[in-house]
């Protein structure tokens, strides 16, 4: 079973998570890319992974659909994965809430999301927002709350008005991409028990260019981009989602997260930046 933390209520997140933004489309739905989408999803399924990040935004909603019917194809029960959507910006009124979760666990084909997240900060007052996300969580339709995107200030604002512990701030975290360590919200979520998910961790594949990364990936005999996980997943509080429509690509990112880097990597990788 691959590495995991365990929540406030015993159930468990592995690591590493298999992310979904463009299967199945961009910002709007391309059906074209159907067979292509659910392949990549059933690969990481069959791969192992159990943890899988989408968002109703993801292809209007297909992409939730995509998720489904892979689920369904894979035989999997359904209380075997941990999965994570998102409420968009433009739904974070009270009644609006309510209605994009209803969308999303319709197109998830399931009755209960593991984690929810509000997808970006927007306009709405966030008392607002939790207390739809408190009541959808009182319900057990959400077993968990967190937030995407947001900044210190915004995140301490969510903890206060959650009455359940935010569970994660998902944020860009990745070799090359210190935003997150630099403003204050790692060392916050580290000191707080807050998980921070890292999206873009491989870069889009980029982070493969980096001779340091090059260098270490042939002392463990891995790839560079293993290694860009395995340094993200092996710090305290870290677990990272990356997306891959190309099976060996799956293969190899799921086999990351038993990489064990030694203190001397993790110094250098730490100074990659
Ligand atoms: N909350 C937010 O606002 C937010 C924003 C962005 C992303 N996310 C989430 O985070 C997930 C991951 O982020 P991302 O998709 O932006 O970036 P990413 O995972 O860093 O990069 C994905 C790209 O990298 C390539 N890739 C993956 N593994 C590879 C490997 N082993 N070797 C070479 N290339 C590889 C993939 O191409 P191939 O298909 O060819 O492998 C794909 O084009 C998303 O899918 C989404 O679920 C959330």
């Amino acid at each position: 079973m691959m590495k995991h933390y365990t929540l406030p209520n015993n159930d468990r997140i592995p690591v590493l998570g298999f992310g979904t933004w463009n299967i199945g489309g961009g910002m709007s739905p391309d059906y074209s890319q159907d067979e292509r989408g659910v392949a990549a999803i059933r690969a990481a399924l069959e791969t192992g992974y159990r943890h899988i990040d989408t968002a109703e935004m993801y292809a209007s909603g297909h992409t939730e659909a995509l998720v489904a019917r892979a689920i369904r194809e894979s035989g999997i029960p359904r209380q075997q994965l941990f999965l994570t959507t998102k409420v968009w910006h433009t739904h974070l009124r009270y009644d609006d809430v309510l209605r994009a979760a209803e969308g999303s666990l319709r197109r998830l084909e399931t009755d209960y999301i593991d984690l929810y997240l509000i997808h970006w900060p927007g306009s709405v007052p966030l008392a607002e927002t939790f207390r739809a996300l408190n009541r959808l969580h009182a319900q057990g339709v959400v077993r968990h709350l967190g937030v995407s995107n947001f900044d210190l200030n915004l995140l301490k604002r969510s903890q206060a008005l959650c009455h359940s512990p935010i569970v994660t701030n998902q944020v860009p975290y990745s070799l090359h991409h210190r935003e997150y360590a630099r403003n204050g919200v790692l060392a916050y979520c580290r000191e707080n028990g807050i998980l921070l998910t890292a999206y873009t961790p491989v870069e889009k594949g980029r982070v493969a260019h980096d001779p340091l990364v090059q260098e270490i990936a042939r002392k463990h005999n891995a790839t560079p981009v293993q290694i860009a996980l395995a340094w993200l997943v092996q710090q305290p509080g870290v677990i990272a989602i990356p997306m891959s429509q190309n099976p060996r690509h799956i293969e190899e990112n799921f086999r990351a997260a038993a990489i064990e880097l030694d203190e001397e990597d993790m110094e250098r990788l730490e100074g990659a930046a």
